[in-house]
């Protein structure tokens, strides 16, 4: 029989639990689903169903409500993803300066299709909406931080994935 892992947070982030749910008056808890997510996913990886469902028990409310949420944002990922996510504009700003071949480029050299994982785990990379840097495009961001990086091409491209990769 497999083991399934129990889905818990740490001691230091049902710490942090607690201090994102007192931020917001009594009867409001759900309004720390966001924050919250954001935890889960630092804790876990990413947002997969078990994670959901413990999350809306930890606020006390229906599992569709954060279902609802966390597939609304594009920055919770609904799917394992890599180390390093690239969040790529494709909002039209972005895609009349090249947004879509800054994804086939990522496609083509990490060897994986959008949403799909490279198999040293490092990488994952999506197609997300305006990032609000419209002037800047193509952009991409990477979380947990956001980082920014504009004014994408083929060349910085390769830059940033090798120095993501030298970072490991
Ligand atoms: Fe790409 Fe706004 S359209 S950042």
């Amino acid at each position: 029989m497999l083991a399934v892992k129990e889905i818990k947070f740490s001691a230091e982030a049902l710490k942090k639990v607690d201090e994102i749910v007192a931020r917001y008056p009594e009867g409001r808890q759900k309004s720390a689903l966001l924050p919250l997510l954001h935890l889960a996913q630092a804790e876990f990886g990413w947002c997969s169903t078990e994670v959901m469902d413990y999350v809306a028990s930890l606020l006390n409310i229906n599992p569709i409500e954060v279902y609802e949420v966390a597939s609304f944002y594009t920055m919770y990922h609904l799917k394992p993803s890599g180390k390093y996510v690239l969040e790529v504009c494709r909002t039209g700003p972005c895609c009349l300066v090249g947004a879509e071949k800054i994804l086939s480029i990522l496609e083509r050299k990490l060897g994986v299709k959008e949403g799909e994982v490279t198999p040293d785990g490092l990488f994952s990379f999506k197609g997300v909406e305006c990032l609000a840097a419209c002037g800047y495009g193509p952009v991409l961001q990477i979380g947990p931080e956001y980082t920014f990086y504009e004014n994408l091409t083929e060349e910085s491209v390769d830059e940033l994935l090798t120095q993501l990769k030298n970072k490991n």
